[in-house]
């Protein structure tokens, strides 16, 4: 089966990790201070902490706004991944699903209409691809979460630079992936409030929350590697991507995939209505398609959210890969001719 997502660990990765190893300090030292640097030069953002998931730095940056006005309400997209939900539950807030549109970002008639009522919002860049309402002007603080679609930009400005907060995931099949990891990217009050609830053993007793977030040095030594392929993975994805337009029937082609401004992602199509059964179809012929969202989230909330429904419904995540044999290639094209007959 070609894998929805395979991220390459080659012999330079080996090595790096190796040699954090090899210096007998594995923990949050020169390796996560090195990564917080890189990324502040790159989204050009006042200071950065690198912690243990995407999830915590979602929990931690809700927790951090929090302590400057009171949180309750935390609007976070329908359509995505359950660890929002999760990560504003854990902060101790109400999720609040906002509905999608047919491109599968946010329907914006419906964000505007629920913003009011806000205190917080997660905007997601999902599946690759760029969420327009992170250049509005919202009447609460904005959480931007660049896990998908780090290394994107919006009218030349890096994707988390919009923010009042941003986070990124290091998760293995982000393109910053890893293993494990995230990062809070703010200012640097912000981030001083984030180190202080990251760090039981230098914790004020006062405080409510303290958890152990930071990120292992062995973590970190893999994501620098990583942001040192990614300009050349994103290059290959999109190759990929041109390679499954030209093997799709121009029905499916792109359907939803806005790739030009986007991290070339994940190539994502809408199938007339049975995802499942057509995932199941794609299986038999080796390829590894996967829903992109396993559930809405409003399934959780019991919000009416028509576009996201219909999307888990109809949309299938195909795989999108840097590389792949030529083997791998004839069996991807025949699969895909089975499956969607032209
Ligand atoms: C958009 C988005 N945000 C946050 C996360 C959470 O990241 P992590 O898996 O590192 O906890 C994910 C994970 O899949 C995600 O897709």
């Amino acid at each position: 089966m070609i894998p929805h997502s395979r991220p390459i660990f080659d012999e330079y990765f080996s090595a790096s990790v190796q040699s954090v190893v090899s210096s007998g300090y594995t923990v949050s030292g020169a390796q996560a201070r090195l990564l917080e640097q890189t990324i502040i030069q790159h989204l050009g953002c006042h200071d950065a902490v690198a912690v243990d998931s995407g999830t915590s730095a979602l929990m931690l940056a809700i927790r951090t706004l929090s302590m400057q006005k009171n949180i309750k309400r935390v609007g976070i997209p329908a359509y995505a991944c359950a660890s929002l939900l999760f990560a504003v539950r854990a902060a101790g807030c109400l999720p609040v699903c906002m509905d999608c549109d047919d491109s599968l970002r946010l329907n914006a008639d419906k964000a505007w209409h629920i913003a009011p009522s806000l205190d917080a919002v997660i905007l997601v860049h999902p599946f690759g691809m760029i969420e327009p309402l992170v250049k509005e002007s919202w009447p609460c603080p904005i959480i931007e979460d660049i896990a998908q679609a780090a290394g994107a930009m919006i009218d030349a400005k890096p994707v988390g630079s919009f923010g009042d907060v941003s986070i990124a995931s290091f998760h293995a099949t982000k393109p910053w992936g890893g293993a494990y990891g995230g990062m809070v990217m703010a200012s640097q009050a912000i981030c001083m409030q984030v180190r202080a609830m990251s760090n039981p053993d230098l914790a004020d007793f006062t405080q409510s929350y303290v958890g152990h977030h930071p990120l292992s040095d062995i973590h970190a030594a893999l994501v620098l590697c990583r942001l040192e392929r990614n300009q050349q993975e994103t290059l290959q994805r999109q190759q990929h991507m041109l390679w499954i337009d030209k093997h799709l029937p121009q029905s499916y082609v792109q359907s939803i995939s806005n790739r030009g401004i986007g991290n070339a992602f994940r190539y994502i199509i809408r199938s007339d209505g049975d995802a499942e059964a057509c995932i199941q179809h794609l299986h038999a012929h080796g390829i590894g398609a996967a829903k992109p969202v396993q559930k809405p989230l409003n399934f959780a909330t019991d919000e009416p959210c028509e576009g996201a429904y219909q999307a888990w419904k109809d949309c299938i995540s195909l795989p999108l890969l840097p590389t792949m044999s030529s083997h791998e290639y004839q069996q991807y094209e025949q699969g895909l001719k089975t499956c969607f007959k032209h």
